[in-house]
């Protein structure tokens, strides 16, 4: 059924594709906690254990409801790997297992990288798009990122 939301054929598409690179590079970073999670080992071990939890937790809050903003805007949702890995910025990192300071370095610049690429998909959404709700969807979605970012940075300072 066709959407009749007051945005174009172009700009919906336009929407559709952000929030895809989006939801490639939240999935990403969802796995990359989860491994974390995981692998953690030291002195902080049950602190950061619970904590990668608590983040991961919240990423899927996110990846859910990206996939379902797209479904909303008549698009296709992916969900395979082969296709989050092709969109994805955030690189992962296999046969790797880090210390726990250089797991929250890394999340911590994952977080940034996001943030910066969310703010440019905003702009985007607002001004090129004229879809004042992607734009609004995804301002949410880099506070709670810089949310996550800031309790990262607090470990390391
Ligand atoms: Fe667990």
């Amino acid at each position: 059924m066709k959407i009749q939301i007051g945005i174009t054929e172009a700009h919906l598409k336009n929407s559709i594709s952000i929030l895809s690179s989006i939801l490639a590079n939240e999935m990403t970073l969802y796995i990359k906690v989860r491994k974390f999670h995981w692998n953690v080992s030291g002195q902080s071990f049950m602190e950061l254990h619970k904590l990668f939890e608590g983040q991961y937790t919240q990423l899927e809050v996110s990846i859910d409801e990206t996939a379902e903003r797209i479904s909303k805007l008549g698009g296709k949702t992916i969900g395979t790997m082969k296709e989050f890995s092709e969109l994805t910025i955030i690189k992962e990192s296999p046969n790797q297992y880090p210390a726990q300071k250089e797991m929250l370095k890394e999340l911590l610049e994952d977080h940034e990288t996001l943030i910066v690429q969310l703010r440019k998909d905003v702009d985007a959404s607002a001004d090129d798009n004229k879809d004042a709700g992607t734009a609004d969807f995804l301002t949410g979605l880099m506070q709670d990122h810089e949310t996550m970012a800031w309790t990262l940075r607090r470990y390391l300072e």
